[in-house]
């Protein structure tokens, strides 16, 4: 169990495409997870990717059992352990919010995602998961799972007017100033 580094933007290892998981349910694979979810705790983010702490693997977090102070106004995303995800949009129709991520800290830019998805993949039991979300719960998971393929939130940006320090774009919110 340890709060692990989180790599920032311009570090190469952010741009890989991660490798898949072969084998599930392994003491690797479980230090992996306590890993993420203690790092992504004490930073206090929405989700955590495993190359954002070096591991290229495609394994992704997300969600929590309560609001997300970083996200006041975010709905709860369930906690959930993503390995080797597969997203597919369900409609061609996108929409645009704000995005942060703990690699590109004190920093939000407005990023347009598909508004309904399907993702499936398995968890650290190697037992299949699929959901099909829509809004805050999908934006989540596509932030996430870009990480998995070298991308981060600037690179989908469209509209760089709406991009900006959180601390000049939202200065009455203590809470995600930091971030
Ligand atoms: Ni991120």
């Amino acid at each position: 169990m340890a709060v692990r580094e989180i790599l920032k933007m311009g570090d190469t290892r952010l741009l890989r495409v991660a490798q898949a998981v072969t084998a599930f349910d392994t003491d690797e694979l479980h230090l992996l997870i306590t890993d993420l979810l203690d790092t992504m705790r004490a930073f206090e983010g929405a989700g955590l990717a495993a190359p954002q702490i070096g591991v290229d693997l495609q394994v992704v977090i997300f969600g929590t059992d309560r609001a997300n102070p970083r996200y006041p106004q975010a709905p709860v995303v369930p906690r959930t352990v993503l390995i080797n995800p597969v997203i597919t949009p369900l409609a061609a129709n996108e929409v645009a919010d704000w995005e942060g991520c703990l690699s590109v800290p004190g920093l939000r830019g407005m990023v347009p995602r598909f508004e309904r998805i399907r993702y499936a993949g398995f968890d650290p039991y190697g037992d299949p998961i699929e959901r099909t979300v829509e809004g805050f719960h999908a934006r989540v998971v596509q932030h996430e799972c870009d990480h998995l393929i070298g991308k981060l939130y600037p690179m989908r940006m469209r509209d760089f007017t709406q991009f900006g320090f959180t601390s000049v774009l939202f200065p009455g919110l203590d809470s995600i100033a930091d971030d």
